[in-house]
């Protein structure tokens, strides 16, 4: 099942919230500073000891104050025009933190829109990707069987709508 969600990541019931991280694990603005300032200081310590995540890969941690049991913690690619790797590596992000959830036995996964805020991928390519990797692994696996795509506006919800809406037409 996959769900369209309007609103804070760090508020939502599931058993794993995605961060769009980046590779130095040590916070940051955006959909990062929000969960890092829900889950209080034992996140960084963490993410600290862990040390850091390549882009495309997959880091977790316990979640520590927020109310879910793990945060997953990704590197997207930064946009630099799309010849650099930067779809593959977007997808990466989306099968690792999807394969991980799997192989932890998680019901439910929310992933932010990751690299749509500072790391500037256009978010009409972003969303194709997503919902074309998160629609495989459900048609290949049982679980994670809840996925929500959790958008902080409205323009990025509808994108996800129409994208879910085309690939159904299809
Ligand atoms: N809940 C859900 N989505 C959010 C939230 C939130 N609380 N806050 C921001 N967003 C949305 C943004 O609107 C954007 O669509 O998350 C998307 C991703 O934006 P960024 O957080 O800027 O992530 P990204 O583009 O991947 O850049 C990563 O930003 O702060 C840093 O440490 C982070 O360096 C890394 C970079």
């Amino acid at each position: 099942m996959i769900e369209v969600h309007l609103g804070d990541i760090t508020r939502l019931q599931v058993d794993v919230i995605v961060n769009a991280a980046n590779q130095h694990l040590q916070g940051g603005g955006g959909v990062d500073g929000a969960i890092h300032r829900a889950a209080g200081p034992r996140l960084l310590e963490a993410c600290r000891e862990i040390g850091g995540c390549p882009v495309g890969e997959v880091r977790a941690t316990p979640a520590f104050s927020i109310p879910v049991k793990r945060v997953y913690h990704t590197v997207g690619p930064v946009w630099r025009g799309g010849n650099l790797g930067e779809p593959e590596l977007l997808t990466g992000c989306y099968r690792q933190c999807l394969a991980l959830a799997r192989r932890e036995g998680m019901a439910s996964i929310a992933f932010p829109a990751i690299s749509c805020g500072v790391y500037d991928y256009p978010p009409e390519r972003a969303v194709e990707i997503a919902v074309e990797q998160v629609q495989a692994h459900l048609e290949r696996d049982s679980q994670p069987q809840r996925v929500i795509f959790c958008c902080f506006d409205e323009a990025m919800a509808e994108l996800y709508r129409q994208q879910l809406e085309a690939v159904v037409r299809r």
